[in-house]
């Protein structure tokens, strides 16, 4: 089969790896893809993986590319072309393409359509409210004594939450989102939600709009330094499982969360197909829905895909044929642990064209890979190109020694102003350690 794979992340470098591996896979485009992308071959063939110089939002160039090349499925990668409605797009030309349609997608794409779902379905979430009005908006504010997620209904390059704790930061995020408009129309609306203490996890579930299948748990980075400190990122290492969520409490979760989700797009004439991310805040009360995404998180794919052993297009198809009641999902009972490293000043403006070394000596390592994310070639060279460069990526049987195992691949890759956090899965491996036990 040919594929075409959209995106040029983590995310798609794993995926690209992971159905590169199918027997039924014979060739693969990326667009746009990138350096360590372009690297992989379909081992089927032995074709090398052909790279496109189209970008993710170019609809229409996305398009003819799929219809030139007879791509037999494409598989979206991230959130915007979904948010844009490239699946119905490809559908109304009687193309296969694995993601949520337009519709299904706002789940991600509108903060309010999501929250109001939730409150409809009763999924456990934070109290919260949508508004229009900024003047309404600071009163719900004011009755939950300040202390809010104020975020605006759109996308906004994953930047469009602020975390308030008093009156006067959720008066001054909501006049910012709402009334200076700093992240455009995405905040003509926002949503308000109590804010909540916690412990954050991620779950994903594949979908094909009957059943949705939970995966086991993994856990994300968002700050960009060591103990949680400084600003929001795309995310900076992720592992997976997590020593937080037992088994019990996964069959809770599908019963209290992922149930009443299925049967409300059901009733509601929501047709899922792909992978729902919701983004959980264990809180004493029981695990919250603080926000849905509708697509694999990024680097929790890279954790993901490293545990998964089951042809990966056996699971897409599944998902688009309405087919995943009958399969079953198999992880390697192994941990993965993923180290991203970033370029200087990331998550604000960042250096580019940097000469990244050592990418060889880490991928020599077994049992490593070395996602690429912002890579490109300039000449026989690889240079750094984006916010996010490369996620280190390490399995073995055991958390401690597979942490070091990613630590010290990551150490062997250099570039000039490179940063990473050294605490990816420290919070897992203190409780594991108070409590003398092991992951699973
Ligand atoms: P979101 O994009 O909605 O996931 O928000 C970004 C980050 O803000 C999350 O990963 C959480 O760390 C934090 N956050 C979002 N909503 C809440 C909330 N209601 N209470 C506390 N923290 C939150
Ligand atoms: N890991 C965060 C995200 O993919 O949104």
């Amino acid at each position: 089969m040919k594929i075409l794979v959209i995106g040029s992340g983590g995310r798609e470098h794993a995926l690209v790896w992971k159905l590169a591996q199918s027997r039924r896979v014979s060739e693969i485009l990326c667009a746009p893809g990138n350096a360590g992308i372009a690297a992989e071959a379909a081992s089927a063939s032995g074709k090398p993986v052909e790279t496109v110089p189209i970008n993710a939002d170019d609809l229409p160039g996305l398009l003819k590319l799929a219809l030139r090349e007879k791509a037999e499925l494409t598989v979206v990668g991230p959130d915007n072309p979904l948010a844009l409605g490239i699946v119905d797009l490809f559908q109304g030309q009687r193309l296969r393409i694995w993601g949520p349609t337009k519709k299904a997608a706002q789940f991600e794409s509108s903060k309010v359509f999501s929250q109001e779902f939730m409150n409809r379905h009763k999924i456990p979430s934070p109290r919260s409210e949508a508004f229009e009005n900024p003047e309404a908006a600071v009163a719900f504010a004011r009755s939950l004594g300040g202390r809010c997620a104020v975020k605006a209904d759109g996308l906004a390059l994953g930047k469009g939450v602020i975390l308030c704790c008093n009156e006067e930061e959720a008066a001054r995020a909501i006049q910012q989102i709402m009334v200076a408009k700093a992240f455009g129309e995405a905040g003509r609306r926002l949503v308000i939600q109590e804010f909540l203490e916690g412990l954050e996890v991620s779950l994903h579930a594949l979908c094909d709009g009957r059943v949705a299948r939970l995966f086991p748990t993994a856990q994300d980075h968002k700050r960009i330094f060591d103990g949680d400190e400084g600003p929001n990122t795309g995310g900076m290492g992720a592992y997976s499982p997590t020593p937080f969520v037992s088994q019990d409490d996964l069959e809770a979760i599908q019963r209290a969360i992922l149930d009443p989700w299925v049967a409300g797009c059901q009733a509601e004439g929501i047709d899922f197909r792909g992978v729902l991310y919701p983004g959980i805040m264990l809180t004493p009360r029981g695990p919250k829905v603080i926000e849905f995404n509708a697509r694999f998180g990024d680097p929790e794919a890279q954790v993901y895909i490293t545990r998964l052993e089951n042809d990966l297009l056996d699971l897409l198809e599944a998902c688009l044929d309405g087919t995943l009641a009958k399969l079953e999902l198999r992880w390697a009972p192994h941990v993965s642990v993923c180290v991203v490293l970033a370029s200087e000043g990331y998550p604000g403006s960042y250096a580019k064209g940097r000469v990244i070394r050592g990418l060889a000596e880490a991928g020599a390592l077994d049992r490593v890979k070395v996602f690429h994310a912002g890579t490109g070639r300039q000449g026989d060279q690889v240079v750094t190109q984006g916010g996010r460069v490369l996620g280190v990526t390490a399995w073995g049987s055991d958390l401690a020694a597979t942490r070091d195992l990613a630590y010290r691949a990551a150490d062997r890759i250099h570039f000039e102003g490179a940063q990473c956090r050294r605490d990816i899965g420290m919070k897992a491996l203190n409780i594991l350690r108070e409590t003398n036990s092991k992951l699973w």
